[in-house]
C-alpha cells in the first residue's frame, strides 16, 4: 500500500483498515519524518515509525531494513503507545536498518538553513543525512548497536569524523563521543528484544501463506528516484521499494494498492501545479484539518491532479486505489480536476522530468459540479449524491484504475468498500484481456 501523491494521503487510516486481514505489517522505508493519524472508536493514535498494524494485538509489525531508525524518537513512540494501552510485544526491528545519530539531526537542520531560498523544507528529523551515510558506507546499523564493542568503536570513529563537519562547515559545537556512546548503549538495551533478521521473519511468513501488508510512508512524488527531485525525501516510498526495504523478492508481491486524497496536499517546498494560494486553499486546509502530524506545519492544498494520479499508477503498478477525504469537498460549489498541463501553449499529459519545466506547468482543469451535502454518513456508493459518484468515476477514468475504497471521515466506519481491495482482479490481467479498468 503506497501513497500516490506527496504524502499524507490518509495511508494510516487505510493501513489500519487493511491490517484487519493482515498477519504481518511491514514498514519498508523512511523514518520518523512520517506521521500517520489513526482514529479508532474516537481515540486518536499518532504513529511515526511503528506500522499502523500495531493497533491490532495479534498482528506482527516489522520495521524493515530500508527504514532509518531514530532510537530516541522510537522509544518515545513506544512509551506513548504503552500509555494508551497498546502492547509492542509483536514489534520487530530489522538488524540491518540504519540508525539516526544526533549529528544527523544537527546536519539536517543546519543544511536547511544554509540552503536559504533553495531549502527543501525537510522535517529536520535527520532523514537525508542518515540515508546519505548509508550510501556513503559510513552509517551505523541497528546490529552495530547490539554489539557493545562495535558500538563504541563505530561511534568513536564517526563522531570524530562528523565533528570536523559540524565545526568547520556549520559552525556548530562538537559532540562528545563518550556521551553519545552512553546514550546509544541505553537505547540498545531498550530495543534489543525487538531486533531480528526481518527478511527471514517475513519470508517465513510468506512460506506459511500469511497475509503480509507492506506499508509505504510518504508518497510517490516524494520518492528519491521517481518524485519531484530535489524536493523529495531520501528513500523509495514507491511499491518497488517494498522489496528492497524488506528483503522480499518481487515475485512474492500480489497486489499494489494506491492511496490518494480527493484533492492534493503538499508539505515543504517544491512545485505544485494545482496549488490554491487563495481563500479556497485555506478553506480546504481548514475543512481537511491539513496540518502535519509530525511537524505541525500547514499543508499546502490544491485540486486533484490526474496527471500525477496516472503517473503514480504507472510507477507503482497500482491495481486499485483508495480515495480518501471525499467528505472534505462536501461544501464546494464547484470542484476542479487537473486533466493535463500547459507549458508555453503546449499541452502535456505526462509529468516533465525537468524540475524547472514542472514548476512552469499550468493546470488545465475540467470543472465538475459540487454536491453540497454531507457524505460522511454514506455506507455504500448508492448512498452518495450523484455528483459525488460522477466525481469518483471521473477520477477512476482519468487514472485508468478501479476505486476499491472511498473514505469519508477519519474513523474506521466512515468508509465505503466498493470492491475487495485485496482479492479484486489484478490490473495487469485486465490489460491482458484488453479491458480498461473503470470505477467498480
Ligand atoms: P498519512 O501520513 O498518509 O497516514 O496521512 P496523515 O495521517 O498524515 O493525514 C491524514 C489525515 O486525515 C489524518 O488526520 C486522518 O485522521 C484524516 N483522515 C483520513 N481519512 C479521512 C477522510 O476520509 N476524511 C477526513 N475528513 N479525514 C480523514
Ligand atoms: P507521511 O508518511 C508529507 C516531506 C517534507 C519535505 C520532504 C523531505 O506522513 O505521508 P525529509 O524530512 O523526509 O528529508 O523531508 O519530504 N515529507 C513528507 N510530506 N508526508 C510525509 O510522510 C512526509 N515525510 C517527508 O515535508 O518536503
Ligand atoms: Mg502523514
Amino acid at each position: 500500500m503506497i501513497g500516490a501523491q506527496w504524502g499524507d494521503e490518509g495511508k494510516g487510516k487505510i493501513t489500519d483498515l487493511l491490517s484487519r486481514s493482515a498477519h504481518v505489517v511491514v514498514r519498508y522505508q523512511g523514518g520518523v519524518n512520517a506521521g500517520h493519524t489513526v482514529v479508532v472508536k474516537g481515540q486518536t493514535f499518532k504513529l511515526h515509525l511503528i506500522p499502523s498494524g500495531i493497533l491490532y494485538p495479534d498482528t506482527e509489525c516489522v520495521i524493515g531494513n530500508g527504514t532509518v531508525i531514530d532510537p530516541k524518537a522510537l522509544i518515545v513512540e513506544l512509551d506513548t503507545l504503552a500509555e494508551l494501552g497498546i502492547s509492542a510485544e509483536n514489534l520487530f526491528i530489522s538488524s540491518s536498518a540504519h540508525v539516526t545519530m544526533p549529528y544527523h539531526r544537527m546536519i539536517d537542520q543546519a543544511a536547511e538553513e544554509r540552503r536559504g531560498n533553495k531549502k527543501i523544507g525537510t522535517t529536520k528529523r535527520g532523514i537525508g543525512p542518515t540515508y546519505a551515510d548509508k550510501s556513503e558506507r559510513t552509517g551505523i546499523r541497528i546490529i552495530d548497536l547490539m554489539e557493545t564493542e562495535v558500538l563504541k568503536e563505530q561511534i568513536e570513529w564517526t563522531v570524530q569524523y562528523k565533528n570536523v563537519v559540524l565545526e568547520n562547515l556549520y559552525d556548530l559545537p562538537p559532540l562528545d563521543a563518550k556521551a553519545v556512546i552512553e546514550e546509544y548503549m541505553g537505547y540498545a538495551d531498550r530495543l534489543r528484544s525487538h531486533v531480528v533478521d526481518s527478511s527471514l521473519l517475513i519470508n517465513q511468513a510468506v512460506r506459511q501463506r500469511k497475509n503480509i501488508l507492506f506499508e509505504g510512508a510518504q508518497g510517490t512524488l516524494l520518492d528519491l528516484d521517481h518524485g519531484t527531485y530535489p524536493y523529495v525525501t531520501s528513500s523509495n516510498p514507491v511499491a518497488g521499494g517494498a522489496c528492497i526495504g524488506s528483503g522480499v523478492g518481487p515475485t512474492m508481491i500480489d497486489r499494489v494498492i494506491g492511496v490518494a486524497k480527493a484533492y492534493t496536499t503538499r508539505v515543504g517546498e517544491g512545485p505544485f501545479p494545482t496549488e490554491l494560494c487563495d481563500g479556497l486553499g485555506d478553506q480546504l486546509c481548514a475543512l481537511g484539518a491539513e496540518f502535519g502530524t509530525t511537524t505541525g506545519r500547514q499543508r499546502r492544498c490544491g485540486w486533484f491532479d490526474a496527471v500525477i494520479g496516472r503517473y503514480a499508477v504507472r510507477i507503482n503498478g497500482i491495481d486499485c486505489v483508495a480515495i480518501t477525504k471525499l467528505d472534505v469537498l462536501d461544501e464546494m460549489e464547484e470542484i476542479q480536476v487537473c486533466v493535463a498541463y500547459e507549458i508555453d501553449g503546449e499541452k502535456h499529459h505526462e509529468l516533465p522530468s525537468s524540475a524547472r519545466q514542472f514548476a512552469r506547468c499550468q493546470p488545465i482543469y475540467k470543472t465538475m459540479p459540487g454536491w453540497k451535502q454531507s457524505t460522511s454518513h454514506c455506507k455504500s456508493l448508492d448512498d452518495l449524491p450523484q455528483e459525488a459518484l460522477n466525481y469518483l468515476k471521473f477520477l477512476a477514468e482519468l487514472m485508468e484504475v478501479p476505486i476499491a475504497i472511498v473514505s469519508l471521515g477519519a474513523s474506521r466506519d466512515q468508509t465505503i468498500i466498493v470492491e475487495d481491495p485485496i482479492h479484486g482482479p489484478k490490473r495487469a490481467l485486465l490489460y491482458e484481456n484488453g479491458i480498461t479498468p473503470q470505477v467498480a
